[in-house]
Parts: structure tokens; C-alpha cells; sequence
């Protein structure tokens, strides 16, 4: 990322005095849609995010510019001053949410760019308010802990942003480490850091760079059908409190009581917990064929019983099965975005060229190519 390109566009906008911070995008290797389940989900923070330049005003009024954008917007900081473009209500609602847990962020104006893709399934919107949420936090030292922050980015996405998610994308963000990926209990946010440095393989996001429309309302849909398994089973067995606790026989239960479709997607939700747990026993003993092995499973679970896959990411999944490809499976929220895969390093190449070619001789175009790197999360830039 150019920081010297946002520091002078700040300087030509608004002045010498400046921070500089920054939160990254996430990939996971498992554990998908099982965060708003209090289910495990497997995520680790990326080389790519977002970068701020950002420095208080003096006034009760924001003024942002997006590099990426080209555009500045001015809002003020009540509920009645969110701005309308899409991109600086992010950042309005992270200053909502901050001022509703009892804060007072004054005014600042920031010029921000990323290198995380847009909608494609790396949580560019997670980076974005993790930035600011972090940001703001050491600017007035709020003293908000690093889980509060990633909850102020979750419940923007709720208020805000119209998207009910988990927290997995914003927690990710915020808690990031270089080299480590991180098992998230989603039911009790506790968690632990795991090395990852598979040796002999790689692990690379093919992006399909497709983003079909309505993406929000059919996440939002997903999460309506847990929810109503869930409560069918809560009240045959009290001790589930979230779906990720029920078993496939709690779910057999309440089979003829609910939709063909809310079984399928809690078939999915349970099957998914197995995974993430084989995936931490395999990965502990380096049983890499396994962690490969329940990638495709997973895969197969989001396509075929959760719904979210789309023909790009099922023919990159094809592609990668018939290579040889160690794992492979749709990552994040799902209707377009990228694949995660597990290759073994000297298949690589092959891989990657034969993908391109089948891929834009089918859909007219390639689809994009990401190496993973796992970086550390949120925090200021040494100015
Ligand atoms: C999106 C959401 C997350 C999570 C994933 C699916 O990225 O923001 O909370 O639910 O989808 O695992």
C-alpha cells in the first residue's frame, strides 16, 4: 500500500498533523456461517486492509475522503446526519456505535484507501471498521477492549449496514496475528492463536470476482433459518442455546416440525462443527490430507445444503479436485468471492494456470489469484 499517496492527499486536504492506521482483511480455513451459530470458525488476518490517515478537527463534524472513491463526505455525528454513500456509513457507524456504549469521539477528518478486494469475500467492510473502531479508541483513549471493538464493527454491520453477521470478520481483524491463524469459540469468544506455516504447501484465494446482488438479504435469510431450528430444538432441549450445540439427532427431532429448507441449512451448521474440530486434530498431528479432506466437505455443505455457492465457485472447486488439489472450498459469506485452497507447492503452477485457462474459457474472464500471507491485525503505523 502507497502510504505516502494518502499521507499527501491528506496534507493536500486538510494539513500536516496526522496518524497513520490500519486493519487488515481475513481469510478462514474453516468454520463457515458457525459464528452467529456459537459455533468455532478458524480465521486468520491478512497482508492486505485498510490504511487511514486520520487526525481530529476541532468540530462535531467528519470529514472523510476515500482514495479509492475519489470522493469526499461530510456528516455530522447524530443519528440523523448518516451520510448516503455507501462506503462512509461504515465509518459513521462505527462512531454510532462507539457513542452508544457511552463515548465521546469528537470530530476528525481522515483520508482512507485499501488493498483488501471489495466484495470478495476477504471482509474489506470488517477492515474498514475495525480501522476506524481502533483508531478512534487510541486517539481519545477510550480504553474500549479489543473485543468491544470488534463487537462496535459487528453491530455497525447490524445497524448500519444491513447485514446480521457473526463477529468472526471483525474479531479477526482486530486480533490478528503474524503466522497464526486462530480457533474462535464463537458461543464464549474464547479463543487460541495456532501457528500456521504448512510445510509443503501453499495456501492461495481464487477469486471469481463475481458478486451477485442481494447478497445481504440471503445471508440475513440464512441466519433466520438457523435461528428457527434453533428455537425448534430449544424447546425440546433447554440446554441448547445456540445451534452449533445441537446434535444431528436433536435435529432428526424436529424434522417434520420445520422447513425442508431450515433442515438442510441446520444439517449444514451441524456437520460444519465436526469439521472445524477434525481440522484442529489434523492440523495438530500435520495430517494436511485431512484438513483437505473436510475443505471439501465443507465445500459441498455450503453448496449443496447451506445454499451460498454459485457456478463460478463450484466449477473453481471442480477444477481444484481434478488437479489434485489438497483442499479447496467457497470462503466467507458465500454468493461470489473467492475459494481457499490447500496445494501442494509443486502443483502449484499447474494449478493456477489450468484454473485461469478453464475458468475464462467458461465465464470470459480469470479469475484473480491471492497468495496468503497471515498478518498481525489492527494497529497504528509508526509515522
Ligand atoms: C461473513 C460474515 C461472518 C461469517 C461469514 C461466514 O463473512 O461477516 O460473520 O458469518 O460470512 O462464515
Amino acid at each position: 500500500m502507497d502510504i505516502k499517496a494518502i499521507k499527501d492527499k491528506f496534507n493536500a486536504l486538510f494539513g500536516k498533523e496526522l496518524r497513520v492506521y490500519t486493519s487488515p482483511g481475513r481469510v478462514n480455513l474453516i468454520g463457515e456461517h458457525t459464528d452467529y451459530n456459537g459455533g468455532f470458525v478458524f480465521p486468520g488476518a491478512i497482508d492486505k486492509g485498510i490504511y487511514a490517515a486520520i487526525n481530529p478537527n476541532g468540530t462535531d463534524k467528519i470529514r472523510a475522503y476515500s482514495i479509492d472513491y475519489q470522493a469526499m463526505s461530510e456528516f455530522g455525528m447524530r443519528e440523523e446526519d448518516a451520510p448516503k454513500e455507501p462506503w462512509a456509513r461504515y465509518i459513521f457507524g462505527v462512531v454510532r456505535e462507539i457513542q452508544k456504549r457511552g463515548f465521546q469521539p469528537k470530530g476528525f477528518d481522515t483520508v482512507f484507501a485499501g488493498d483488501v478486494p471489495l466484495g470478495a469475500g476477504m471482509s474489506s467492510s470488517a477492515a474498514l471498521e475495525s480501522t476506524f473502531a481502533f483508531a478512534l479508541n487510541d486517539i481519545y483513549n477510550l480504553g474500549i477492549d479489543k473485543f468491544e471493538l470488534a463487537r462496535i464493527g459487528q453491530s455497525t454491520e447490524h445497524n448500519y449496514c444491513g447485514v446480521k453477521c457473526g463477529i468472526m470478520d471483525q474479531f479477526a481483524s482486530i486480533f490478528g496475528k503474524k503466522g497464526h491463524l486462530m480457533r474462535l469459540n464463537c458461543a464464549t469468544m474464547e479463543f487460541e492463536y495456532f501457528p500456521f506455516d504448512p510445510k509443503g504447501y501453499k495456501v492461495v484465494l481464487l477469486d471469481t470476482v463475481v458478486k451477485h446482488e442481494l447478497a445481504s438479504s440471503a445471508y440475513n435469510k440464512r441466519r433466520e433459518s438457523c435461528e428457527s431450528a434453533c428455537a425448534h430444538i430449544a424447546a425440546k432441549h433447554p440446554e441448547v442455546k445456540y445451534l452449533s450445540d445441537a446434535t444431528m439427532q436433536m435435529l432428526d427431532e424436529v424434522k417434520n416440525e420445520i422447513s425442508n429448507e431450515d433442515y438442510m441449512r441446520a444439517k449444514y451448521v451441524i456437520g460444519e462443527k465436526q469439521r472445524v474440530l477434525d481440522v484442529c486434530d489434523a492440523l495438530e498431528k500435520g495430517d494436511y490430507a485431512t484438513v483437505g479432506d473436510r475443505m471439501y466437505g465443507t465445500h459441498y455443505g455450503m453448496s449443496k445444503e447451506y445454499e451460498v455457492s454459485c457456478d463460478e465457485l463450484d466449477f473453481l472447486n471442480d477444477i481444484a479436485k481434478e488437479c489434485g488439489v489438497t483442499g479447496s472450498r467457497v470462503m466467507g459469506g458465500g454468493f461470489g468471492g473467492c475459494t481457499i485452497n490447500l496445494v501442494k507447492e509443486n502443483l502449484y503452477d499447474k494449478f493456477i494456470a489450468t484454473a485461469k485457462e478453464k475458468f475464462n474459457k467458461k465465464f470470459g474472464h480469470e479469475p484473480k489469484v491471492y497468495d496468503v500471507v497471515i498478518s498481525d491485525g489492527a494497529r497504528r503505523l509508526n509515522d
